[in-house]
């Protein structure tokens, strides 16, 4: 596989490139793809609309780059083992032609039940095959796929599809997840009876469970795939067609449909797959992320099928039978690639060193992380037990919006230090600001994280609601992507990214929007109103903390909290549970209505007496309030 970058003189050589010829250099990297008809222009953009257009006037269908490509010379070659949520249950190999012909024939099935081109397809499903086969016939067929996480609730799955304005709906009866069984098909048939629009629903059969099935509506997978064949050729496209919106939380209670387009994200998670990962055509590959969220859709589904590469995808959590889950897979399918999150580490790094020495892990040769900062001890020890010392560590830092990853260590450019996302990747300019929106352009500096100029990942609208996206990311600092994280540059020149500086939260990896928690915890009846902040946990990286106005004294405190969790669970999904939840008798807030989270931040940490300047709360008692209502109450799981 094409690897540019291999060397620091490598690596100085394409970021130059990249950032005094943009175009030539991303019109370079598009040319390996098929193309039904070549661009005419690499980029116009603008970010004060914001308007980013890449390769402009190209055809194409991604898929031919994923699948057709690969058949003359590897068709045989194995697209995903698939390994069962149970052990007892055997894995699946699935060859590059199987792929084709599953997503060819599931192509035909959307178009019989009335897909057509630029339609928004709804995909909740669990780790299953069929979540591939789903996603990539909608990028056949021209329609846009949105892949709910199936963790989510009914009320999230709703939000979701309505605001996609969905017809269509792929779930299935069932998830497996360790010993449960979650009713994925129940809880969508909960969403949509609050989405009338939804006309058809396809559900695979997993788990066997007794489902309903609404006549007229709902129809099974396994007998739609006998209706029809494998045999469709693939839409063409432009390269500016959306080719997917996938949900993120935000810091007002909406999610934001981030919306990718087909050309551009084809080309940049390519390019950043290749070299972060340095694959060999021979190599396995496992990313252990939920296809729900953003890694899963680059480096699980679209990354490694681009470059043709066999990968490892799994159905179940990493503790299911028991701790050993996870290394015996890398040790019986040779994984040389292993690339997960710091909350998984620090979950198997608990549970000590006997599942890990009963395998041989010597295949693997790169390990990575994403999603959250990774503190050192959990980087050392993924370093030492999982690497044995010889594994280099990327820790990608990107983002949903930015379709790819854009600051990672690179393999034989530098030693990676414990917790540095290191080098801009080519095509990225990071800036550092500070409050003042000042560019801090020397080193050893900490400030916001922005970027200067368009890379072909970058988002290019929120669905529905471009304003939004103008707000939120391209409001803050004139001329600049905001990325919404703080971040340290230090003397060497590498970065370090130190968290969100804004109202959301990651919790185990995952962002919650404070205030879509705040809104599940508010619509209990004897709520007033609540607010949501994060506190450092020793696994999840963040837990959530909730404050609570209630309209009276709770008399039984420890079942209204019950109720609580019950209703955030409800309403966003179980990731949402705050860890602890404290009633207290107001929040501070300031004249204007919004609330200081900053303080009840300080107060979890232990503050007790200095909060900074509080001359702009409305009540300057309610911390006081706050620190005696909270001083004798309880933790919640
Ligand atoms: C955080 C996930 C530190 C960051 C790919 C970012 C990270 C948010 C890292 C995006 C990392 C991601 N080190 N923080 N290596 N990777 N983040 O959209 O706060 O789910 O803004 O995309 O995750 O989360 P998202």
């Amino acid at each position: 596989m094409k690897i540019e970058i291999n060397s620091l003189k490598d690596y100085q050589h394409e970021y130059e490139k990249s950032i005094f010829s943009p175009e030539e250099f991303w019109e370079e990297k598009a040319n390996d793809f098929v193309w039904k008809k070549k661009f005419e222009k690499v980029l116009e953009w603008n970010f004060d609309v914001p308007v980013n257009r890449w390769y402009i006037g190209g055809k194409l269908n991604i898929t031919e780059s994923c699948l057709d490509r690969h058949l003359e010379k590897s068709s045989d070659k194995i697209a995903f083992i698939w390994e069962p949520n149970s052990p007892s249950e055997k894995s699946i190999h699935i060859s590059y032609r199987e792929l084709f012909s599953k997503v060819c024939r599931f192509a035909n099935v959307l178009k019989n039940n009335n897909v057509k081109r630029g339609d928004r397809v709804c995909i909740y499903l669990p780790m299953i095959p069929e979540l591939v086969v789903a996603m990539l016939a909608c990028a056949r067929i021209g329609a846009i796929h949105s892949v709910i996480y199936a963790g989510f609730s009914s009320g999230s799955l709703a939000n979701r599809v309505l605001d996609a304005k969905a017809k269509i709906v792929i779930t299935s009866d069932g998830a497996y997840r360790g010993e449960k069984i979650i009713p994925l098909k129940a809880i969508t048939d909960e969403a949509l009876a609050n989405c009338p629009e939804v006309a058809r629903v396809i559900v695979v059969k997993r788990t066997g469970e007794d489902v309903a099935i609404i006549s007229g509506r709902d129809v099974w997978w396994h007998d739609e795939e006998t209706k029809t064949t494998d045999n469709f050729p693939a839409e063409v496209m432009d390269a500016e067609d959306v080719l997917f919106i996938l949900y993120t939380s935000g810091s007002t209670g909406k999610p934001k449909g981030i919306v990718h387009s087909c050309a551009s994200y084809m080309v940049y998670v390519d390019y950043t797959f290749r070299n972060v990962f340095h694959c060999e055509q021979n190599y396995v590959y496992w990313c252990t992320a939920d296809i729900g969220w953003v890694t899963g859709h680059s480096y699980l589904v679209y990354g490694p099928l681009l470059s043709g590469i066999t990968s490892v995808m799994f159905e179940g959590i990493p503790t299911y039978p028991n701790a050993e889950r996870w290394w015996g897979l890398v040790d019986k399918h040779k994984v040389n690639v292993f690339y997960t999150s710091p909350t998984a580490i620090r979950t198997l790094e608990m549970l000590g060193l006997d599942p890990i020495t009963k395998h041989d892990l010597g295949s693997l040769k790169l390990l990575g992380t994403v999603g959250e900062p990774i503190n050192e001890s959990a980087w050392q020890w993924y370093h030492k037990n999982i690497g044995k010392r010889k594994c280099f560590i990327v820790d990608t830092w990107w983002q949903t919006e930015t379709g790819g990853i854009v600051l990672s260590p690179l393999l034989n450019v530098s030693e990676a230090k414990p917790g540095f996302a290191m080098h801009p990747l080519p095509g990225i300019q990071p800036v550092i600001v500070n409050e003042k929106g000042e560019e801090l352009k020397e080193n050893d500096v900490e400030g916001n994280l922005c970027i200067k100029f368009p890379w072909p990942g970058i988002l290019r609208t929120v669905y529905g609601d471009h304003e939004r996206c103008k707000k939120t990311y391209f409001s803050d600092y004139p001329d600049l992507y905001f990325t919404g994280d703080g971040c340290k540059r230090d003397n060497d020149g590498h970065y370090r990214i130190t968290g969100r500086v804004d109202d959301v939260i990651k919790v185990s990896g995952h962002l919650m929007g404070t205030a879509e928690i705040e809104n599940a915890i508010n619509g209990h009846l004897i709520v007033v109103e609540s607010a949501v902040v994060g506190f450092p946990h020793a696994i999840k990286g963040n837990a959530i903390c909730a404050f609570v106005v209630t309209y009276e004294h709770p008399e039984h405190p420890e079942n209204l909290k019950k109720e609580i969790l019950e209703q955030v669970k409800n309403t966003v999904g179980p990731i949402a549970k705050p860890e602890k939840i404290y009633f207290v008798k107001g929040l501070p807030k300031t004249r204007s209505g919004k609330i200081m989270r900053r303080i009840l931040r300080k107060i979890l940490e232990g503050e007790r007496q200095n909060f900074g300047d509080t001359s702009t709360l409305i009540d300057q008692e309610i911390i006081g309030d706050i620190l005696s209502s909270i001083s004798d109450a309880t933790l919640v799981n």
